[in-house]
């Protein structure tokens, strides 16, 4: 296979918690939203928005709703908000006042495209050898973030990126075996977890979180048996929000 460096980044891939206290050029920047913007999108609609905060008292909120202080410190940081508001507004601007882009079909079309243009924001990023971090801890409460950005009816946020001049170098988080996770033409059932993950366990164990260095690594069915035991009611509550802000994600008459 041809040497390419940027394969060699994306495997290279670990996610950067602390920066430099130094803030992107504007010409990476906008090579960064170019990058975003040419990315595939579901019926070319582009059923999302990107929106950048560079407010310190808005980056402050940030990160006390995703309960994670290291988040007001990161460089450039974006919030992904899925967006039929735009494309309803440029219909009604034409004239069409009965729209149906409140449907779950458009919803997963904006959120899949979201999802998309950010993760090649961040194969750009590591590609510059930036550090990236996806944080999902925002959606602890959409309704705070819908205040906080004036986000109209027919949006809804769904992660913040960010991404900076690393001042870490993490391990690198070792991943299940791919065998675990490709299969050809059908399913295939693993009837014995416990053996089939043990060396990745055991990896795990060995993994070193910059974020408690000093505690033992956790392994995959330690943190999975957490994660099952946690229930977190403002992440529940995400439904009903995203039904507030007027995506009828019940609607029977969608297609796919
Ligand atoms: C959708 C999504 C949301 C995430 N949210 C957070 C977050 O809120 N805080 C955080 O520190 N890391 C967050 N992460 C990063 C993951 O914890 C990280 O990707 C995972 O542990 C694997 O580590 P690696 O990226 O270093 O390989 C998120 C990742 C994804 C894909």
């Amino acid at each position: 296979m041809k040497d390419v460096d940027m394969i060699k980044k994306q495997l290279n891939h670990r996610s950067i918690r602390h920066y430099k206290d130094e803030p992107l050029d504007a010409e990476i920047i906008d090579v960064l939203l170019q990058v975003a913007n040419a990315s595939a999108t579901s019926n070319g609609l582009q059923s999302y928005s990107m929106i950048i905060v560079d407010d310190p008292i808005k980056k402050d909120k940030l990160a006390a709703i995703a309960r994670q202080d290291y988040v007001r410190d990161i460089p450039f940081l974006v919030l992904f908000v899925v967006d039929a508001h735009r494309n309803t507004a440029i219909l009604n601007q034409h004239g069409v006042m009965d729209t149906t882009l409140d449907s779950m079909t458009v919803f997963f079309q904006g959120f899949s495209d979201a999802l998309i243009g950010a993760q090649s924001m961040v194969s750009g990023a590591e590609a510059l050898d930036l550090g990236t971090l996806y944080i999902g801890g925002v959606l602890n409460d959409p309704q705070a973030l819908i205040d906080m950005f004036a986000l109209p009816q027919l949006t809804m946020p769904i992660l913040a990126l960010g991404i900076g001049h690393p001042k870490q170098i993490p391990a690198i988080k070792p991943k299940m075996p791919l065998v675990e996770r490709v299969f050809v033409n059908e399913y295939q059932h693993q009837s014995n977890y416990k053996e089939a993950l043990q060396s990745f366990n055991e990896a795990l164990k060995g993994y070193v979180d910059l974020r408690a260095p000093n505690q033992p690594g956790v392994d995959f069915v330690t943190r999975l048996k957490k994660k099952n035991a946690s229930v977190n009611q403002k992440r529940d509550a995400i439904l009903s929000v995203i039904q507030a802000q007027g995506f009828d994600i019940n609607n029977r008459k969608d297609e796919i």
